[in-house]
Order: structure tokens, then sequence, then C-alpha cells
């Protein structure tokens, strides 16, 4: 496994994980061990990829890195917070106030519309509902979806999910943006303008992106491989 630092990176990072180990509770007598010995950071306004095979730990990673799983080997630290110091109470505010996650599969509130999936967390957030409702709306259009805010996520195709996961991932402007494969589901073209858009709507975010793409681990500063 490897964890190259960035030795043009001397901010605090937002995102610190120190030899982490982690494996899955046993099932059926066999203990999965996912990943042994992961260090690595992600500073503001760092876009790092995080690439290996499938099963290689990648979505695992994210989890850990939103506080939805905690290991007890290692420490992952999230804006200061070391996260296995938290109660799961804090570890979900911490998730609202700073990370958004654009889970591998979406994930959107079924019996939610579009808008009404990416302006509830903006509503959490505690913000007005005539302001998250306008930039939500604003988000959808800017992914080319505002023609379709009032569709349930059924009656969105893949490509339209997960692009309505994306706007609710950055309409919040996070100060740590998780990606799972967020364009995995789009065309080439498509791909393009909305990691670009993802870059600039996020342009202070620490981001760490999953991918199976090596167009899309080009865009990122820098690349850490899981084996
Ligand atoms: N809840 C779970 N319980 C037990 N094992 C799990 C669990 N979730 C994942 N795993 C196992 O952990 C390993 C890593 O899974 P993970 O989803 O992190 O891989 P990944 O790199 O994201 O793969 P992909 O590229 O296919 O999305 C896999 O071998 C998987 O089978
Ligand atoms: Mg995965």
């Amino acid at each position: 496994m490897t964890s190259p630092s960035d030795p043009t990176a001397h901010t605090t990072p937002v995102l610190s994980f120190d030899d982490v180990h982690y494996s899955y509770p046993k099932r059926r007598k066999e203990i999965v061990r996912v990943l042994r010995g992961l260090s690595v950071d992600v500073a503001a306004g760092e876009r790092v990829a995080l690439i290996g095979r499938s099963g290689s730990g990648k979505s695992t990673v994210l989890s850990l890195a939103s506080g939805r799983l905690v290991t007890p080997v290692g420490t992952v630290t999230v804006v200061g917070h070391d996260l296995a110091t938290l109660t799961a109470d804090e570890r979900a505010g911490l998730r609202l106030q700073h990370v958004a996650h654009v889970h591998q599969d979406f994930r959107l509130m079924p019996r939610y519309s579009a808008l009404e999936n990416v302006e509830l967390p903006l509503r959490l957030q505690g913000v007005a509902p005539a302001v998250a409702r306008e930039r939500a709306r604003e988000a959808l259009e800017r992914v080319g979806l505002g023609h379709r805010v009032g569709h349930r996520p059924k009656h969105l195709s893949g490509g339209e999910q997960q692009r309505v996961a994306i706007a609710r991932a950055v309409v919040r402007q996070p100060t740590l943006l998780l990606a799972d494969e967020p364009t995995g589901a789009l065309d080439v073209e498509l791909r393009d303008e909305i990691l670009q858009l993802m870059f600039t709507l996020c342009a202070a975010s620490a981001i760490l992106l999953v991918t199976h793409d090596p167009a899309v681990a080009d865009a990122a500063d820098r690349t850490v491989r899981l084996s």
C-alpha cells in the first residue's frame, strides 16, 4: 500500500489517515482484512484520487473518513478531531457540518424529489427554507437537471441520479468532499463537465475521489493506490 505525501502541502490536513488498519467483523468464521497500514493526508483545496482494484477497500476508506465506520487500529482525523474519540452523535454532527459523501450507489431519498434531496442537507444545516430551495435549484441547473427537479429518484436515469447526488454534495461546499466513482454513470463529455464543476464549486474543499477511470485520476493533484 503506498501513500505518497505531497511535499508542497504544508497546511494542516482536513483529513488524515495515520497507519490505519481495518477488518470487517467476523462473518461465518471469516475476518475480512481490508486495510493494512494506510497513511494519507488531504489538505484544503487538494484533490486526491484513490484507486485500486475492485474489493481493495476504496469505499471502506470513504466510510472511515466519514466516521460511519471507526477503526480500532490507527487514527483517522477530520478537521482536527480524532474520530475514535467522538461518540456516534458527535460524528454525525461533524458529518453534517463538514463532510459530504457522494456514494457509489447514490443513496438518494426515494420519497423525495430531486430538489428536496438536494435541499435537505442545507435545511438540516439551518439554512432558511427559501434560500435552501434556491441554492438547490441552482445546483441542479448546474448539473444539467433544471428540467427534472420535481422527479423522484426512481423516475431518473442512473446518470441523472448520480448528478443529483453530486448536486446534493457540492451545494453545501463541504470542508471535506468524499466522492465514490462520482462520474461512473456518465458519458465522457458529461464526466469532464461534471468533474470540472465539482472542482470549481468545491475549490476550497479537501477532496478524496475514488475512481477506476485514469482520466479522472489524472485530473486530481495526486493519486493513492490501494493494493
Ligand atoms: N459490511 C461488510 N462486511 C464484510 N465485508 C465487507 C463489507 N463491506 C465490504 N466488505 C469487503 O471488504 C472489501 C473491500 O470492500 P470495498 O467496498 O471497500 O471495496 P472497493 O475497493 O470499494 O471495491 P469496488 O471498486 O468494487 O467498489 C471487499 O472484499 C468486500 O467484500
Ligand atoms: Mg467501492
